[in-house]
């Protein structure tokens, strides 16, 4: 009998004096201890310090002074030698049968839940400024979803075999790994994208250049490690952090590259999208692009909605993890009689009631943002609004002087198009646009008209005639849609990921189709 790999690994809760609050703060404790860790390059399991002779630092946005990691930066010459290690690691990856190479990423999943899930939590708290629960989502429950489902669907996508074989003829389908290598490309704000962005194409098969953010060094070398301690083989996987736009570059302009699995920002896929372009004829198939971008989310509120629950999962949606999901709501729409019967004065009072703090204090809803350029970004599009005159009616301030803080801000506009109703802040900064009652068909026009995005958006109401109204009327505009709950928190096996438009190419994490795109399938049909 098979494990049960389709359940979701269970949260823990962390309340006061229970015994995984010990375990995390000793956790927290220790991982600090090692600050400043050194996070290497590894090249067929080797590993290196620069080529360039040259370190980054990972901050700890909490207290910036704290340096939490040094990290090498990799070479041209590192980069080629990770790719020649990854196409000869290739031959022997690829010949490993399949339940061998699944018990590797269910083990890595077994390690991730229990020996290492609070070193994994620290070091994505005190790294990347997530507080314990949104850590717990992120590198404990998701990354081990992530691998455990891959497994699960994977099995599903090999079994799927022409269902017909003519008198004397066997046929079937063969899934073969690309030819040639893949690049991973992965952001600072979830372990968990920085696990699967490498381990699901190397599930089936691939090997994978991955270059970590420099923001997530040291959580996304204690997952490398972990896949190597659950057996995966050197060169499968080759950690390459270092220069961005250099090691990118160096890939994706070799004859061998044969995918990207990229989460970023918009413009760096769309130039990655160019450039790979003008090298066809370089390559010797069509690189498979798998990207997952920018987003621009919204809830739009039909006046049947209910204020306490509707202004408890907005501001969930807007400002957990501090607005630095790319699901994140920054777009709100609410019906002019709810916004002044109630929903204005709750917004509000519960947002000034968000305490921000260093991750590590437990009481605070809010932790800082990544780093100086997400800093200035963010107070500097709350300044624009100003300048523009839309109201800011809470928040609207941040303290850079220990760690990245920025208020939970909301802005009122009367102008649906403005600066921060079309553009992706990535912070804790959410607009309102107040309609009229009798506009709601109008206003779900708008939503979807108003950015060129369509990652995760959420409706809220009671009323059925509303519901399916406004169902139909954005259906192009999100991947992932909520009907009456928050547009963030989509989880593995429930709520497959992923936009259209400029938000990606919405081939689903956490779902049967995205292995697709890292296989090459062959049809093979013998005749006796
Ligand atoms: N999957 C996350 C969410 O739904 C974002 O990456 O919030």
């Amino acid at each position: 009998v098979r494990a049960d790999i389709s359940a979701n690994e269970a949260m823990k809760n962390y309340p006061a004096q229970s015994a995984e609050r010990q375990a995390l703060t000793q956790a927290l404790n220790d991982v600090a201890a090692t600050f400043p860790q050194s996070v290497p390059i590894v090249i067929n399991g080797e590993r290196q310090k620069s080529g360039l002779n040259s370190t980054g630092e990972q901050l700890n946005p909490s207290k910036h002074s704290q340096v939490v990691a040094t990290y090498e930066e990799a070479s041209d010459a590192q980069v080629d030698a990770a790719i020649k290690g990854a196409l000869d690691a290739k031959k022997s990856w690829e010949a490993v049968p399949w339940n061998d190479k699944a018990a590797i990423f269910l083990k890595a999943a077994d390690l991730i839940s229990t020996k290492y899930r609070y070193t994994l939590m620290a070091a994505t708290m005190l790294g990347q400024g997530k507080n314990t629960w949104q850590a717990e989502i992120d590198a404990a429950a998701e990354l081990a979803d992530f691998l455990r489902f891959g497994v699960k669907y994977v099995e599903e996508m090999y079994a799927v075999q022409p269902p017909k074989n003519a008198p004397g003829i066997w046929n079937r389908t063969e899934y073969r790994p690309l030819e040639g290598f893949v690049l991973a490309v992965s952001p600072f704000n979830f372990t968990a994208i920085g696990g699967n962005l490498p381990a699901a194409p190397a599930l089936v098969g691939n090997t994978v250049v991955w270059k970590p953010s420099p923001m997530a060094s040291l959580s996304n070398y204690i997952v490398y490690q972990i896949l190597e301690e659950a057996g995966l083989p050197k060169g499968v996987i080759q950690f390459v952090p270092g220069p961005p736009a250099e090691i990118v570059g160096r890939a994706v302009n070799n004859p061998d590259f044969a995918a990207l699995h990229f989460t970023g920002s918009t413009h760096v896929f769309k130039h990655l999208w160019k450039t790979i372009s003008s090298n066809l004829d370089l390559y010797k198939g069509y690189p498979r692009i798998v990207g997952e971008t920018g987003g621009k989310n919204f809830h739009l509120v039909h006046n049947s909605a209910p204020i306490k629950p509707t202004v408890v999962q907005t501001i969930r949606a807007a400002f957990e993890y501090q607005g630095q999901k790319c699901s994140a709501c920054s777009r709100l729409y609410v019906p002019s009689s709810l916004w002044k019967n109630g929903f204005e004065k709750e917004l509000v009072e519960q947002v000034n009631k968000i305490t921000v703090g260093p991750v590590q204090d437990w009481e605070h809803f809010m932790g800082p943002v990544i780093n100086k350029p997400a800093f200035d970004k963010i107070t500097g599009y709350i300044k624009k609004a100003q300048e523009v005159g839309d109201k800011v009616i809470a928040g609207g301030s941040g303290d850079d002087s220990e760690g990245y803080y920025v208020k939970p801000t909301v802005i009122v506009t009367t102008n649906p198009k403005t600066v921060t109703m079309t553009e992706e802040i990535f912070g804790p900064v959410i607009t309102v646009y107040v309609y009229e009652d009798a506009d709601f068909e109008k206003t779900a026009e708008l939503v979807d008209s108003t950015t060129t995005y369509a990652l995760t958006g959420a409706l809220f109401a009671r009323d059925r005639e509303a519901v399916i109204k406004g169902q139909a009327l954005l259906r192009n505009s999100a991947g992932n849609f909520y009907i009456n709950d928050k547009c963030t928190g989509a989880v593995v096996g429930q709520q497959p990921f992923g936009g259209a438009r400029a938000s990606g190419t919405n081939d689903k994490a956490g779902a049967p189709s995205l292995f697709s795109r890292f296989v090459s399938a062959r049809s093979i049909k013998e005749a006796f």
